[in-house]
């Protein structure tokens, strides 16, 4: 029997991405599934119902439940939205499920497979379904264009008949995807960009895209699967301390440093702050989970203090949904390249021994099937 897909309108404020696409409708359906799009769902990203219906999906009414035996979110789902789904439905999206271990709980106790694309292990195999690099992806090029238009300055070194204008100064810290994306951006609009990171590959990924690295000659902090790991305290401290000259020679600084499963490292303290020049900006992509930058508020724009006079400190939110149509674009393709080769002649017939549907399986037939997520949710029952 045919798998049937729902594609639900994502309702959380400011949210204007989507989780299939035309294009991913086609890919989905040509193996087989059918899709139902809950009616306006692509509307943030310029897709319309009957773009949708030509490719293939049946358009529902928006907020009525639909039976399906597979639900594609962006956001995560909240706990009453998974009591409410069909037992043994399974769930396909972004789960961040240390910050939303409660609705990881929710599916335990319906019976719901909640697979997490953000936790698909990051082997060469699942990069076109890689949702967090897809979307960091557009994040960083994102995050070089708020920088840019909150400053005063061209980018590129001109030479005009009327003088000469200097180069802008970028500084990009943490160099993962984002940040590399953010490297190259700001390279292409024309300014001087350095990065640092804690990852031995780091160096020579900043290089590849136009950067100059910022060898703080700290040891290198790598965990497994490619990630960061946390820095001690001393370290920490001893890194903030060596970057300060280089934030202060900067113009615009990129913060996108992140270490999984905990609060953003903080990077920049607002003693470090104090000495650069009025006019520079900082944008926070970590704002949302604690901030690399003290005082960085997510979604807002604020001035603050530095050696004679202010700086504007950018705290990010969702600002995948300010590119709604390019990161609905990837998102949708992530999920029809995750799902299609689950499906057999139409049918999804999940294998818990393939290591990129064990990698997300957050909950299956009643239990939570991820040791870290299950301990943290037995630590708050106790
Ligand atoms: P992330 O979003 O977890 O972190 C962003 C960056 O912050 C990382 O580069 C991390 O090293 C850095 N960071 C953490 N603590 C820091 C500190 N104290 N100071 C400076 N930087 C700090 O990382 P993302 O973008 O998700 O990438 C993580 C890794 O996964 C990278 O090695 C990347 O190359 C790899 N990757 C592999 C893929 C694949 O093969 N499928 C796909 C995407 C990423």
């Amino acid at each position: 029997m045919s798998t049937t897909i729902m594609v639900r309108a994502e309702h959380a404020a400011g949210e204007r991405r989507v989780s299939a696409t035309p294009d991913s409708v086609k890919k989905l359906t040509a193996a087989g599934a059918t899709v139902l799009v809950a009616s306006g769902a692509g509307a943030g990203a310029l897709l319309t119902d009957a773009m949708y219906e030509a490719a293939g999906a049946r358009i529902v009414a928006p907020d009525e439940p639909h039976a399906a035996d597979v639900y594609f979110h962006v956001r995560p789902l909240e706990p009453a939205e998974v009591a409410a789904l069909p037992r043994g439905a399974v769930t396909i999206g972004t789960a961040d499920p240390f910050t939303h271990p409660e609705s990881v709980a929710a599916a335990r106790d319906r019976g719901v497979t909640m697979l997490a694309l953000d936790l698909l292990p990051r082997i060469s195999r699942a990069q076109s379904m890689d949702v967090l690099s897809s979307q960091s992806f557009v994040a960083g090029y994102r995050l070089v264009t708020m920088a840019a238009d909150a400053f005063g300055r061209m980018f590129p070194m001109s030479m005009t008949a009327a003088g000469t204008l200097a180069p802008t100064r970028v500084l990009v810290l943490g160099a993962g995807v984002a940040g590399l994306q953010a490297i190259a951006t700001a390279k292409r609009l024309g300014a001087v960009v350095s990065a640092n990171d804690v990852r031995a590959a780091s160096a020579d990924e900043v290089r590849s895209v136009g950067g100059t690295f910022i060898d703080l000659d700290l040891e290198t902090a790598d965990a497994s699967g490619g990630y960061a790991k946390a820095l001690g305290e001393d370290r920490a401290r001893r890194q903030q301390e060596l970057l300060t000259p280089h934030l202060v020679a900067s113009d615009i600084v990129i913060t996108t440093a992140a270490v999984p499963g905990r609060a953003a490292p903080r990077l920049v303290t607002a003693q470090m702050l104090a000495g650069m020049r009025p006019g520079s900006v900082l944008v926070d992509l970590a704002a949302e989970s604690g901030g690399n930058v003290e005082g960085s508020v997510p979604g807002e724009r604020r001035a603050v203090e530095v050696a004679g006079g202010t700086a504007t400190l950018i705290g990010a939110r969702n600002i995948h949904s300010d590119l709604p149509v390019d990161a609905s674009k990837l998102l949708g393709m992530n999920y029809a390249n995750f799902l299609v080769p689950l499906l057999t002649d139409g049918t999804l017939a999940l294998d818990f021994s393939d290591e990129l549907v064990a990698g997300c399986a957050l909950t299956h037939d009643g239990a939570v099937t991820q040791a870290r997520i299950a301990e943290l949710l037995e630590g708050a029952a106790r």
